[in-house]
């Protein structure tokens, strides 16, 4: 599989999670919450680790990076006590991957004080992250769980243990009402498009933190289109990972994730990738430096509405009562009640409300 990945374009692989722990995956082990196309919105999955034998898991990773030496192989790892962190850590080294990611974030682990139990925890963090530090040499990226309030402690716990980089996120604690397992259920990880803007948040957290400057970001979440990447690399991420998108739809979305971000690039005038790193960071600032003296108005193209009516309902039951519908079916904006909340810009099926440019509030 990770052979086709590259041979595909994929520029490497953080391989799945290995460790020395008798796994044993349940069945079913996934469950989505779907959109009306049938893609997934969100995914929860209950599966842990690897179930290969570590020392096979290895072998897998020595041959990938013999075969790909220009590709960057990273094996993921989960100990339960120092010594087995330190031995995967030294079994990944001497298999030759390019890094070690040390998973602290799986949150349905069957064992306690594994996975999200230690990326809760800073004091593990920071011993686990100096342990794996002392015993290789190869960059440690620790990768963190979304599943606490904020990163930045479990994320400066890990830099000054002297993590080289921080992968973001992995999935999130959910319910979904579906995948029983002889009808029991538990809370699991959500994946997919629904959880990007959460991931971005927290890599947003980690990368505009002064004291942390310059700080290597992996990010992940919800990541299936060149945009979606942009806006991570755009928030401070040097490298990207996807996994959601490529269960759905296969190794070939690497084709518009790279000729997309391509594009992109020669649009700007722009040659390095690198160059975008956290150029959207300066526009994030505190909810008391907003503007809060303009408004941008909505603005209805009758060209090409069809007066479908659903500016005019959302406005009337979730808005400001802004929109008129009347016989001539067609929505008219109410200007003295419009406070431009931009709902009926977000409802519009058929994109035909634009926006005014941007004025006083009226007084
Ligand atoms: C089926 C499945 C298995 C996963 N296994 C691992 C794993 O072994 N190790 C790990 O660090 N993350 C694992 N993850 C988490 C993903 O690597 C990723 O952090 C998360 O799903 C968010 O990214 P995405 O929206 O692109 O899937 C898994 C996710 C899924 C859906």
């Amino acid at each position: 599989m990770v052979a086709s990945a590259l041979e595909a374009g994929w520029a490497g692989v953080f391989y799945k999670t290995i460790c020395l722990q008798d796994i044993q995956e349940v069945s079913p082990r996934f469950d989505a919450v779907k959109r009306a196309d049938s893609s997934f919105a969100g995914f929860r999955n209950m599966e842990q680790l690897s179930e290969n034998p570590v020392e096979m898991d290895f072998d897998i990773l020595r041959r990938l990076k013999q075969n790909y030496p220009s590709k960057i192989i990273v094996a993921s790892i989960m100990g339960q006590t120092e010594e087995q962190w330190i031995e995967l850590a030294k079994m990944a080294e001497e298999a030759g991957v390019d890094a070690v990611e040390l998973n602290f974030s799986c949150p349905q682990m069957r064992l306690a004080g594994m996975g999200s139990d230690v990326g809760q925890n800073p004091e593990l963090v920071t011993f686990y992250t100096a342990y794996v530090k002392r015993s290789v040499r190869i960059p440690v990226i620790p990768k963190m769980t979304p599943n606490v309030a904020s990163m930045t402690q479990f994320a400066l716990s890990a830099h000054f243990a002297g993590a080289d980089g921080i992968s973001a996120i992995n999935t999130i604690k959910s319910v979904t009402m579906g995948a029983d397992v002889n009808g029991k259920r538990i809370v699991s990880g959500y994946s997919g498009s629904a959880v990007k803007p959460i991931a971005l948040r927290f890599i947003l957290e980690m990368a505009g933190n002064p004291i942390m400057p310059g700080l290597q970001l992996s990010g992940i979440g919800g990541i299936s289109t060149w945009h979606d990447a942009l806006d991570f690399i755009q928030l401070g991420c040097q490298n990207v990972q996807v996994c959601t998108a490529v269960m759905q739809y296969g190794y070939r979305i690497i084709d518009d994730l790279i000729d997309g971000m391509q594009n992109y690039l020669a649009s700007r005038g722009v040659s390095r990738l690198g160059d975008l790193v956290g150029e959207a960071l300066p526009l994030f600032v505190r909810a008391s430096e907003l503007d809060r003296t303009t408004v941008v108005y909505p603005v209805i193209n009758r060209e090409t509405c069809i007066g479908c009516g659903r500016c005019y309902v959302s406005c009337r039951d979730g808005g400001h009562q802004a929109i008129t519908f009347g016989e001539d079916r067609q929505p008219h904006i109410v200007g003295s009640k419009c406070v431009g909340c931009h709902l009926c810009y977000l409802i519009c099926p058929t994109g035909s409300i634009g926006l005014s440019k941007r004025v006083p509030k009226r007084k």
